[in-house]
């Protein structure tokens, strides 16, 4: 997506901040645009970050940052998405950080997502579901992904992810990411329930019920979407 659209959903979404409000800063590219237009903006907000890299950002740019555990209740969460489906249903994690930021999300009266519209789609699971795993019995952990998958009739890569210098990726939690290319989600709800009941699944990355409204940006204006 261009950067021009990702500034300007993020554009509207400082619409939604208001002085004094307690924010969850997401992570992305998307995300990263609304930081730096908050900043900018030398709103007198207080800022929860998604991760170790928005939370540099926000420094860096005079944002005055908290934690859930001094600040456990916020006002509003402002974040990207990797694909936005029927009723708001979300994929997040491509940018790793999905297990802080669904605390955070979860945290919050309100989500609202920032996204182009390629992120907007019918049908889940183009993009690969990222899917965040403990690091001890990975390889069970990926059969159990497997066969509960396939009890959904779902297949496809199970790919644990690799940090670009080589390696495998290492979350801001310690965990590792098994991104898993189903290609099509037809019941996000069901894969959701059976997911989390896998023990050595730290969290995975369907969103489901915490967006609020996503805003969109397209080549011809911005959109808002409610569930
Ligand atoms: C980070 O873990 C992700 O959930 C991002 O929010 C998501 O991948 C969107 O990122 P971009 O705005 O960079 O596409």
């Amino acid at each position: 997506m261009s950067a021009a659209l990702k500034r300007r959903a993020a554009e509207a979404a400082l619409a939604h901040v208001e002085p004094g409000m307690r924010l969850g800063l997401g992570t992305g590219s998307t995300a990263d645009e609304f930081v730096k237009l908050l900043g900018a903006a030398r709103l007198d907000v207080l800022g929860v970050p998604t991760s170790e890299r928005t939370a540099d950002l926000a420094r860096s740019l005079g944002i005055r940052l908290s934690t859930l555990d001094e600040t456990p209740e916020l006002d509003l969460t402002v974040d990207g998405a990797d694909e936005i489906g029927p009723r708001l249903a979300l994929v997040k994690g491509g940018g790793g950080a999905l297990l802080r930021e669904k605390i955070v999300a979860a945290a919050s009266r309100r989500m609202v997502v920032i996204a182009d519209a390629s992120k907007v789609v019918d049908e889940l699971g183009a993009f690969p579901l990222p899917i965040e795993v403990v690091p001890f019995g990975l390889e069970a952990t990926r059969r159990a992904i497997r066969a509960r998958a396939a009890a959904l009739g779902l297949d496809g890569p199970l790919d644990t992810r690799r940090a670009p210098g080589g390696g495998l990726y290492v979350t801001d939690g310690g965990h590792y990411i098994v991104d898993a290319s189903f290609r099509r989600i037809p019941d996000p709800e069901a894969l959701a329930r059976s997911l989390s009941e896998i023990p050595g699944v730290v969290e995975h990355g369907l969103f489901l019920g915490l967006a609020s409204a996503a805003v969109v940006a397209r080549d011809d204006g911005v959109v808002t979407l409610t569930p």
